[in-house]
């Protein structure tokens, strides 16, 4: 990350975001109403051309380009329904990690009773806070916490910022660790583990190495001059390793093949969005 840059790579995957919200995509029933008016004033221009390009192309070739965009509506819908229910399950708290243009505390009614801290790296969120102060959130209390997850201390900036480690919390990890070292991202969850009361549940969203591969040349590089490299690939096994070293217990870990079959969207074992998955985990201890 650059220190002073808000992410780039938030950026575009709001903006695959609010393309799918136009239709344009494959995944059935994604709604994301508010996410284009938190684009600069370039990446909307960006939304408009990008949007008139894939409605004036050959049927075909729209296809294969929403299918390589598919991982992202495909992961926030399977993260909704992960956080829907852990909500349902007692959870008033919640708390996006690395949260970039999320839009869950300006879209989710079910959230309606929780207080929601958005996280992230001081210059993406400073960014965001300005876009997002013309939207009224759906949640109780929302709160916004400047961390670099590299450099400093979550569960200090945690507590300043008022979140309560004795009541449960949702831990949304969507679209990041992918860009963590493996020190940043066992700080982090150890400081997870400490501020998660029983009945917490973290929900966190990684890239398996085969995924390397299907990005592609230019995506990386891409990644590399936005200065936001993909340093973080890791196995299954890895992660629930990881996981289960800072205190969690992992209760399911799923794919984007596994989303797309459980929101009816196309998929063929060819799409790059194969390698994205969804590890869920309980606080060790709790039950
Ligand atoms: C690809 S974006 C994902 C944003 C959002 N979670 C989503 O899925 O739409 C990556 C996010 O990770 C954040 N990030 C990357 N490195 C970070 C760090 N060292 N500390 C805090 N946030 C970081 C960026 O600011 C950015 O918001």
């Amino acid at each position: 990350m650059r220190e002073r840059r808000p992410s780039q790579t938030a950026a575009t995957v709001a903006l695959i975001r609010a393309l799918a919200d136009q239709g344009l995509t494959d995944v059935p029933g994604f709604e994301d109403p508010v996410v284009h008016r938190l684009l600069s004033r370039g990446w909307s221009a960006a939304l408009t051309l990008i949007a008139r390009r894939l409605r004036r192309m050959d049927p075909a070739k729209r296809a294969r380009v929403l299918a390589r965009l598919s991982s992202v509506p495909l992961r926030v819908r399977a993260i909704d329904v992960e956080l829907e229910g852990a909500v349902a399950l007692g959870c008033r708290q919640v708390a996006s990690l690395g949260a970039g243009l999320d839009t869950r505390a300006f879209r989710m009614k079910a959230l309606s009773a929780t207080h929601f801290f958005e996280i992230d790296h001081p210059a993406t969120q400073a960014f965001k806070q300005s876009k997002a102060a013309a939207l009224s959130p759906v949640v109780e209390k929302l709160t916004y916490v400047p961390v670099d997850f590299e450099r400093d201390a979550l569960s200090t900036c945690l507590l300043s910022a008022g979140h309560r480690p004795d009541e449960p919390t949702a831990w949304i990890w969507e679209g990041v660790v992918m860009y963590l070292s493996d020190d940043a991202l066992r700080a982090t969850l150890r400081a997870l583990a400490d501020a998660s009361a029983p009945g917490s549940l973290l929900l966190v969203n990684y890239m398996e190495p085969e995924a390397r591969r299907r990005l592609g040349l230019v995506g990386h590089l891409i990644a590399r001059i936005w200065s936001e490299p993909l340093v973080g690939f890791r196995r299954r096994e890895v992660m629930l390793a990881e996981v289960e070293r800072a205190g969690f217990r992992a209760l399911r870990d799923t794919g984007a093949e596994d989303w797309a079959r459980q929101f009816g969207a196309p998929f063929a074992s060819s799409n790059p969005a194969a390698g994205a998955r969804l590890l869920v985990a309980e606080r060790a201890g709790a039950r």
